[in-house]
């Protein structure tokens, strides 16, 4: 396996599989929250980039529901971060923003989607991924839409799992 490249070692600490440890909380203006688990798979290939896959499921039924996957890249000698993501309900976004310690506050830079998107169309997103002082890793996603303004979407905690 490949050393890992120094242009992302500030990343480390992401690196490997994550599981919700209790489910995740679904929330937005205009929907019936919900709960989710989801698992996160953070890896590389000696490349200066980090490689992920997001697979989330109904708490209760287990069913799959949202995936994305993307790729983790880092200004060299600052704390820029940006995320490159593919979503499976048609959205593509880029996220960029800091990363300070062991957290990660980003912002939507660019939002695309299929042509035949399910409406509404989300507009923005923002994204804090936090690595907690008891070891487990914390998501929190807010997101406006074309009929709502910004408000928080995705609350959840993980555990590593390996
Ligand atoms: C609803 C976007 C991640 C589960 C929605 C809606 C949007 C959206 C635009 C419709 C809101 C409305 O009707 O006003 C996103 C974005 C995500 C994301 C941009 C990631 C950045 C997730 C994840 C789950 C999830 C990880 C976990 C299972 C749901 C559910 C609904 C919903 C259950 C309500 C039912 C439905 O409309 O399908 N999401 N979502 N979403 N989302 Fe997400």
């Amino acid at each position: 396996s490949a050393e890992l490249n120094p242009a992302v070692r500030s990343l480390e600490w992401l690196l490997g599989s994550w599981e919700s440890d209790e489910p995740g909380e679904g929330t937005f203006s205009s929907i019936k929250p919900f709960r989710y688990t989801e698992k996160l798979h953070f890896s590389h290939v000696g490349q200066p980039v980090i490689n992920f896959m997001f697979n989330a499921f109904n708490a209760e039924s287990n069913k799959p529901l949202h995936r994305e996957c993307g790729f983790i890249r880092m200004q060299p000698g600052t704390n820029k971060v940006a995320f490159i993501i593919a979503q499976n309900s048609g959205l593509v976004e880029i996220e960029e923003g800091e990363l300070t310690g062991q957290q990660l506050n980003l912002q939507s830079k660019s939002v695309a989607r299929i042509s035949f998107a399910k409406e509404p169309h989300v507009l923005q997103i923002c994204r804090v991924f936090k690595l907690q002082s008891d070891g487990r890793l914390e998501q929190t996603v807010s997101m406006a839409t074309d009929n709502q303004p910004l408000a928080q979407h995705l609350h959840i905690t993980y555990r590593r799992s390996s």
